[in-house]
């Protein structure tokens, strides 16, 4: 069994946020001011009404420290923060809910057409499941050539790239639609996720006597030409954490309704894409 550390999994999280993703600087002035000012003013009203001690404010100064330490920020701030900005950037949209991406998505998986069967260990623990639906368009057409791509964790809760031990595209794989929008996925059904616990993130949680968990869900990320892309997860109904996620992305519109088939599970989900 792998044994992801709080440190190695941050690390890694760093490591491909700086790869992947264009920080762009072009914020006017007034923006980054007003943004700060509230920001800081949030915090000063805080220890104001809270009366905060010196005591207390090196605890956070000490804290804050430690998470860029461990290479936390990306777990963090996925975790407490991105779901009000996906709230933000999503509002306008008529087609299917979005959710948060998380810290855990890696650009290039294997690509099949459409039907794959996710690259997985010999042994790969866990209830063999098949996803499968139509992506289409908000006025009902079929998007051929859509592309599909999937990415969870294991029957352990631990990522490929993220924790050691596992080859290196595990659970992780994209496919396009066929000439009906269609598309089969057969994997494995992923386990409740505990984001890790021995680093900063986990020592906050510890001190405010919350819990870790995120429901078991699947991520996706649905694309095609001419359309806005669409981040999401789907949840299996019944997880106990479906209703207390730590990160708050579950929403009612992503819950999957699984069927039993031979020895596994069927579930289906259609994708509606907003026009660019
Ligand atoms: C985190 C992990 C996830 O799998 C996820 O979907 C969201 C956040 C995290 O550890 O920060
Ligand atoms: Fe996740």
């Amino acid at each position: 069994m792998t044994n992801a550390t709080a440190a190695a999994t941050g690390a890694s999280a760093t490591e491909r946020f700086q790869a992947d993703k264009t920080h762009t600087s072009d914020t006017p002035p007034e923006r980054v001011g007003q943004l700060a000012r509230e920001v800081l003013e949030a915090v000063h009203d805080t220890i104001r009404k809270n009366q905060v001690s010196y005591a207390e404010y090196d605890a956070l100064k000490a804290w804050l420290i430690r998470v860029g330490a461990d290479g936390e920020w990306p777990l963090f701030l996925d975790v407490f923060v991105e779901h009000v900005v996906e709230e933000v950037a999503n509002a306008g949209r008529s087609g299917s809910k979005g959710t948060i991406e998380g810290p855990f998505y890696v650009p290039g998986a294997p690509l099949s057409e459409v039907e794959a069967t996710l690259p997985m260990r010999p042994d790969e623990k866990g209830t063999p499941m098949t996803f499968h639906g139509v992506v289409r368009a908000v006025d009902g057409t079929t998007l051929d050539g859509a592309e599909v791509d999937i990415w969870h964790c294991d029957d352990d809760g631990f990522y490929a790239r993220f924790a050691p031990g596992i080859p290196e595209w595990n659970l992780r794989g994209r496919v396009t639609t066929g000439d009906k929008g269609q598309f089969l996925i057969r994997t494995i059904q992923p386990a409740p996720y505990q984001i890790p616990t021995d680093g900063a993130t986990g020592a906050l949680i510890r001190a405010a006597n919350w819990h870790a968990w995120r429901p078991a869900h699947l991520h996706l990320k649905v694309t095609a030409p001419g359309h806005l892309p669409i981040t999401t997860q789907l949840y299996f109904p019944g997880d106990p954490h479906n209703n207390d996620d730590i990160a708050s992305a579950v929403k009612p519109e992503l819950m999957l309704d699984p069927r039993s088939s031979g020895d596994g599970v069927d579930v289906e989900y259609d994708f509606v894409l907003d026009p660019a």
